[in-house]
């Protein structure tokens, strides 16, 4: 896609309106990508920093608010050795390599998981980074890392009980203020790439009105033109919200 046609599209996605604020995306397929090509797995996390730094830039140029990446999940630590120390390498060496790249395009960086769990090298990379970052005001980009939904919401159980919430004090506001996620709008749009249909804990609670879009396209393969098309399929959707379409479009007559 020339420069031209890029800005093309994204004045069309702008003129539209209707932009998610906050979209999420579970980048899968690197180990399959690098499987086709005969190369170890890890040559496929490493391609996939290209389609991150593709992604967050058109991002930022589309305004979008939030975009959140699953990089590493609870479960991921059931991988072979060698891989999971070969990703928190490449998380430590990216987030150290990418942060003037951050500041140049105004992106703050933010970071859910249980992240007192991460190797020290690694955490101490992502707290420079997030320090490095925090008085950019463009696109908060917010990394999933030793994140899982279920653990997310035991840990918010955990607090609020710390706090001593009375049973009757605790709705969906208490909840949600106490997730990692705090302050962040929910998903509006959820991309999954590699083509499965599952949400392998990611957002439990925060996805209740996501909507969904999933690609066959691999993470290494993902470029803007894949997120345009994500966000244009997004703006031609109807959410709902458990009303009816006749609601929505002030059409139910005022019947109540
Ligand atoms: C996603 O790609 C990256 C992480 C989970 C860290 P995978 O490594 O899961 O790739 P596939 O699913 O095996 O192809
Ligand atoms: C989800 O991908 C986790 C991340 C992208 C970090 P997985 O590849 O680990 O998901 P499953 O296990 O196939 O569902
Ligand atoms: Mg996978």
């Amino acid at each position: 896609m020339n420069e031209l046609e890029d800005k093309e599209i994204q004045e069309r996605i702008k003129a539209k309106g209707d932009l998610p604020r906050h979209i999420a995306i579970i980048m899968d397929g690197n180990g399959r990508w690098a499987k086709m090509r005969g190369l170890e797995r890890i040559e496929g996390h490493r391609a996939g920093r290209e389609s991150v730094r593709d992604v967050v830039r058109a991002c930022g140029e589309l305004g979008i608010e939030v975009l959140t990446l699953y990089a590493f999940s609870v479960e991921n630590w059931r991988r072979p050795r060698r891989e999971v120390w070969a990703l928190m390498r490449l998380l430590r060496d990216t987030l150290y390599e990418e942060v003037d790249e951050f500041n140049r395009n105004n992106v703050k960086l933010m970071a859910i998981g249980r992240l007192e769990g991460l190797p020290k090298a690694s955490r101490e990379a992502l707290f420079w980074a997030m320090e490095r970052t925090k008085d950019n005001t463009g696109l908060v980009l917010n990394l999933a890392l030793n994140y899982g939904g279920r653990v997310e919401i035991v840990d918010a159980v955990r607090r609020i009980l710390e706090k001593g919430y009375r049973p009757e004090e605790v709705d969906e506001k208490v909840i949600s203020a106490h997730l990692y996620t705090a302050g962040l709008p929910d998903p509006d749009l959820l991309i999954r790439t590699s083509g499965e249909l599952r949400v392998s804990n990611f957002l439990l609670w925060q996805m209740a009105y996501t909507e969904i879009w999933v690609t066959d396209v691999l993470w290494p393969d993902f470029r803007r033109q894949h997120l345009y098309q994500a966000i244009e399929a997004y703006q031609r959707r109807e959410r709902r919200f458990g009303m009816t379409s006749e609601q929505l479009r002030g059409e139910d007559g005022g019947a109540r």
